[in-house]
């Protein structure tokens, strides 16, 4: 019988490792340039770590099962959970603000389709201990970048902006309770896909006979893509005393994330959309989701502020901002714009082997040559020279090193550049000196 891997859990043969080192890679070296640090969490947590505080969503499609102990446990579905832990309970000796970042797998029991798997890897970056803007702009910035380093641009991709401060001004304006506001922002959350009087029926069960007025509202708001026409309208809700100022101070708060972001160079990248309210509960203030330019597929990251979670978790109170990229529907947009190569490293030597002799020298300068740091291959039966310089070419090796029994009488190699088909011997006792000039230089063809 042949065995499968479960549905929505990928294999990765050298190719796609190869490819996925190298996005890990880029993820790493920006959150390198922007000074975060990298941490790291277990895979399988106490279940109750997500019910309630990621959402509905999230806890429907857990991978959860009872241990050999009888514990309720689940294969991790995000990292935010995890890492307001890791933070609550260090808060007082960690400087602030706290800078991190993670990448790793995580599970979901989602239908597998194009953009979502059951498994998939996410870049998890995250700051806590700063509750102004300037933070928020920070990870905004950081999230361009990274998605900048492929090769993407402002035609490629969108960062859509909100604000779930906003919306509860907005939903207050109308009257709405906590309760109530929860209720329909989750129903905003799905509007996008939802049919219109689907959405009526729905808001209907909280609003009663004012559901189509106020979707009409909501329509209203999610068109707005400028500041000038948002401050327009969030002026002109019918807000009083505390709530009044509240929202002025966070159009001021708007200001200085736009600021931040026109500063840091990611201007072109931003949209005003306050169709994003993010599914997760623990969500506050700014929130964001990336997409591709032309609005298809499914999101690329998403992230906001959440100012009560660490606390939530039992640690104190602790002001957080993040996100989450993932690289599933990343490699799709990567792959349908043609940013994406070949990785799979190519040896710098391959040695060519001519008998029992040459195979003792072989062996013995490769070890070298591998202790120095170079990647060295060498075929490991008895072969004829053609079929091993075929196989060295084939592998991609940038050099052969030949042992005939000439050589070996010589005590040379004769190193062959594949690029320049240039031939040269060397004192095998001083490969050690000579190695790294012929690795940074090449054989050149001696010019006249
Ligand atoms: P999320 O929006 O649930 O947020 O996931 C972030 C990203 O992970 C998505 O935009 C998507 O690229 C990827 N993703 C999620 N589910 C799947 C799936 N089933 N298959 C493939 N890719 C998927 C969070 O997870 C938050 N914890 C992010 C965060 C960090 N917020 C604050 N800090």
């Amino acid at each position: 019988m042949q065995f499968q891997s479960l549905p929505g859990f990928r294999e990765f043969y050298p190719d796609a490792c190869a490819r996925r080192n190298h996005i890990f890679g880029q993820w790493k070296q920006v959150a390198r340039a922007f000074n975060f640090q990298e941490y790291d969490a277990p895979v399988l947590e106490p279940l109750e770590l997500y019910i309630e505080k990621s959402g509905e969503e999230i806890v429907g499609q857990l991978f959860n099962f009872e241990d050999r102990g009888g514990r309720t446990v689940a294969l991790r579905p995000e990292m935010t959970p995890s890492l307001a832990r890791l933070i609550g309970a260090k808060a007082n000796s960690l400087k602030r603000p706290i800078k991190w970042f993670n990448i790793g797998e995580h599970y979901r029991y989602e239908k597998p389709q194009k953009g979502r798997l059951r498994a998939f890897y996410q870049f998890n970056v995250d700051i806590f201990g700063e509750s102004g803007p300037a933070a928020d702009a920070e990870l905004i910035a950081l999230l361009v970048q990274a998605l900048r380093t492929f090769g993407l641009d402002s035609k490629d991709f969108k960062v859509r902006l909100s604000d779930r401060d906003l919306w509860l001004l907005m939903l207050a304006a109308e009257g709405l309770d906590e309760a109530g506001s929860a209720t329909v922002l989750g129903i905003i959350d799905k509007l996008e896909r939802t049919e219109r009087p689907k959405a009526i029926e729905q808001l209907y069960k909280v609003l009663g006979d004012g559901a189509e007025g106020f979707l009409g509202r909501v329509e209203q708001a999610i068109a707005i893509r400028d500041f000038d026409t948002l401050s327009e309208f969030i002026l002109s809700l019918p807000l009083e005393g505390d709530l009044a100022t509240q929202a002025k101070q966070r159009l001021k708060d708007w200001h200085a994330l736009l600021g931040g972001i026109k500063s840091a160079g990611a201007a072109d990248f931003i949209q005003i959309d306050l169709g994003i309210v993010r599914g997760l509960a623990y969500y506050t203030g700014f929130v964001f989701e990336a997409f591709e330019a032309s609005g298809e597929g499914r999101a690329l990251a998403g992230g906001g502020r959440y100012d009560a979670l660490v606390n939530k978790l039992g640690g104190p109170e602790m002001p957080a901002v993040g996100f989450a990229m993932g690289d599933v529907t990343l490699v799709d947009l990567l792959e349908s714009k043609k940013l994406l190569s070949t990785y799979v490293e190519s040896p710098d030597f391959i040695a060519i082997i001519g008998g029992a002799e040459a195979r003792d020298a072989a062996m013995s300068d490769a070890a070298l040559l591998r202790s120095m740091g170079y990647r060295v291959d060498y075929p490991l039966k008895d072969q004829g020279f053609g079929k091993q310089f075929k196989d060295a070419n084939q592998k991609g090796a940038r050099f052969a090193l030949i042992y005939g029994s000439e050589e070996i009488e010589k005590g040379v190699v004769k190193v062959r550049d594949f690029a320049s088909g240039v031939e040269q011997e060397f004192l095998r006792n001083q490969l050690v000196e000579l190695t790294p000039e012929l690795v940074s230089n090449g054989l050149q063809e001696c010019r006249p």
